[in-house]
């Protein structure tokens, strides 16, 4: 009787514990702050349609892990001869695929591809992991060659297997990374970070900033159909919102102030970069420069509702229909002078891309494939409009 008592006393106070505990477990899931990531998959049962088409956009890949080779070309057995006793080849294996360095047929070193970097559209870069610091593969696979070469920047009379990626990489090309960078003044002791908190991709709230609020809010009010506790765009200025996307697409020469991970629509960049260079200052560069490029033309500087989501659409596939980017400039260009010679052109109706917004060479970017004496160049669209 005794004994059936106190097992009764002591099933009551896990009982009441086990109740004290989840109510505390509510209590903080109900106290989202500004600061609450709710996380990719929460966005999809009140967003579907948006959230369906983001799946094809390039920033949801802008990084992935490898799983399956997916992102691997593998279609031929690859070789990048570096002289004719030192190569790298891709190599298929039973824990992973692996670029595998060969001395005069001797397997010297081997790394496997853990991390794709890009969505592939242009390029693919990879990065494998050795303990917390991860490092960039000699090889990347570029698509206007469909093949193989150095990675760029990497010097190219022998494999670099030693160039690290650090959080920056991925702050313009994931959604989060804990760093465990420790830096004393400008000097960086540590390239450390912790893997498994790796967020791929660019996700929803990379753009739309913090929405645990938002979604706890509207899941629990059903029949509110404003948005709540979530940045308005519509209500952003120019500025603000030309900045949102700038954050990753000002380049990366800039001195960082603090990590853009805490980046919110409605702040200004300024807070985050001690100073972005101007198209005045500098020649802005098509890789990754696309505000300082656009921010440099007239239709910008004369306009002053011109943006990025003018002719982008943030959630959609931008496949490249140079048609109907051109109808984004018959919208403010309805009447143009065009000289005779111009007019003869057949593509002077429908594309006006290829003549204001030539394809040019990136100065920052260039590959140089295996066994070729030239560089190869990295071609962008320049978003400086003009007369070319
Ligand atoms: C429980 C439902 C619900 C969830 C979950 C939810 N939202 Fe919303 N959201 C809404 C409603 C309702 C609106 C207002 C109507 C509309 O614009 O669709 C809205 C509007 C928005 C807007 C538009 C604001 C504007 O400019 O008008 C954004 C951006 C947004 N949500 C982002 C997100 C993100 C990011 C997530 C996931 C992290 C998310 N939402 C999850 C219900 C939800
Ligand atoms: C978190 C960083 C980040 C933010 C914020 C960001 N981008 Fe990007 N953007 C990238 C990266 C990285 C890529 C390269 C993706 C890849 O791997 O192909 C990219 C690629 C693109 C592309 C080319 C791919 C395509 O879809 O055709 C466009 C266009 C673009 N961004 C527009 C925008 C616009 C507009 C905004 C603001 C609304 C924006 N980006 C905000 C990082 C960002
Ligand atoms: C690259 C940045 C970027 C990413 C990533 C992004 N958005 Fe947006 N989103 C925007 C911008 C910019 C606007 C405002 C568009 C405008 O006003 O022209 C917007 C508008 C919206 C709106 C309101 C307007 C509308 O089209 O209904 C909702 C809702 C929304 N986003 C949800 C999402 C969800 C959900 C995701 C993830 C699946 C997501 N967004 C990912 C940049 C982004
Ligand atoms: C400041 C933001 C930023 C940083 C930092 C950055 N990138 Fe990017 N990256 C971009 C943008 C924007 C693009 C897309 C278009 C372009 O080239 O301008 C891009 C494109 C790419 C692409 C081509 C993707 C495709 O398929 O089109 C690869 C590969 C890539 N970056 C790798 C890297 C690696 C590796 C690092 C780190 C060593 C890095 N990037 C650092 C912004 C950034
Ligand atoms: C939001 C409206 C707007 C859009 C969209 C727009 N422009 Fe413009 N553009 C302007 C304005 C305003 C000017 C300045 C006209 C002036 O100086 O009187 C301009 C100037 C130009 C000029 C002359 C540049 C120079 O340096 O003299 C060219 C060429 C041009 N635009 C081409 C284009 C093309 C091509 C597109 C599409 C890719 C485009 N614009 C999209 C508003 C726009
Ligand atoms: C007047 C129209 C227009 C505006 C405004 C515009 N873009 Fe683009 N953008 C284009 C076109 C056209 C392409 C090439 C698309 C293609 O080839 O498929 C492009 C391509 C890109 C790419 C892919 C890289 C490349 O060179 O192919 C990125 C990244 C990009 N834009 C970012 C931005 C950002 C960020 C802004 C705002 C600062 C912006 N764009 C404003 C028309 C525009
Ligand atoms: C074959 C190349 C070519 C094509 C295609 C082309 N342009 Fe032009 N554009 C030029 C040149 C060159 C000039 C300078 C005047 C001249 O020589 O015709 C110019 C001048 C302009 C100007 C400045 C003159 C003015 O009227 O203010 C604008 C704006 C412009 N183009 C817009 C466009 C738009 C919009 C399209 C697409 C519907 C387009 N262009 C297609 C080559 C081209």
């Amino acid at each position: 009787m005794k004994r059936k008592g106190r097992l009764f006393l002591v099933l009551s106070i896990i009982a009441v514990l086990v109740i004290l505990f989840s109510q505390c477990m509510d209590a903080s899931k109900m106290k989202a702050t500004e600061t609450s990531i709710a996380g990719a998959k929460t966005c999809v049962q009140c967003h579907k349609d948006i959230s369906n088409s983001y799946l094809n956009n390039a920033h949801f890949a802008a990084s992935t892990p490898i799983e399956n080779n997916n992102q691997i070309n593998l279609g031929t057995d690859y070789v990048y001869e570096y002289d004719k006793n030192l190569k790298v080849a891709i190599e298929k294996r039973d824990s992973g695929t692996f670029q595998v360095v060969y001395f005069n047929g001797h397997e010297k070193l081997a790394r496997r591809f853990d991390i794709a970097i890009g969505s592939g559209k242009n390029a693919y870069t990879y990065a494998s992991w050795r303990g917390n610091i991860l490092s960039q593969l000699p090889l990347s696979f570029f698509k206007q060659i469909n093949g193989w070469a150095n990675s760029p920047g990497m010097r190219t009379s022998s494999p670099d297997f030693g160039r690290i990626i650090d959080s920056r990489c991925l702050e313009c090309h994931s959604s989060f990374i804990e760093s465990k960078k420790e830096s004393n003044g400008s000097l960086i002791v540590s390239h450390e970070m912790l893997k498994s908190s790796l967020v791929y991709g660019i996700d929803c709230e990379r753009c739309h900033g913090p929405a645990g609020k938002h979604v706890e809010f509207h899941l629990k009010n059903p029949d509110k159909k404003d948005a709540k506790f979530i940045a308005l765009y519509k209500t952003l200025t120019r500025k603000q919102r030309v900045d949102a996307c700038g954050v990753c697409h000002s380049g990366n020469d800039a001195e960082l102030l603090k990590s853009t991970f805490s980046f919110k629509p409605g702040e200004d960049i300024k807070e985050y970069y001690a100073h972005i260079s101007s198209s005045q200052e500098s020649q802005p560069d098509v890789h990754g420069q696309q505000n300082q490029m656009l921010e440099g033309s007239k239709c910008f500087t004369k306009s002053n509702s011109l943006e990025c989501s003018t002719c982008h659409s943030p959630h959609d596939q931008n496949k490249g229909s140079l048609t109907l980017y051109s109808k984004k400039c018959i919208s403010c260009h309805s009447t143009i002078e065009h000289t005779q010679k111009t007019l003869e052109s057949a593509m002077v109706k429908t594309n006006c891309i290829d003549c204001h917004m030539p394809l040019k060479p990136s100065k920052v970017i260039s590959f140089q494939q295996a066994g070729k004496s030239e560089v190869s160049p990295y071609m962008l669209r320049s978003h400086r409009i003009a007369i070319y």
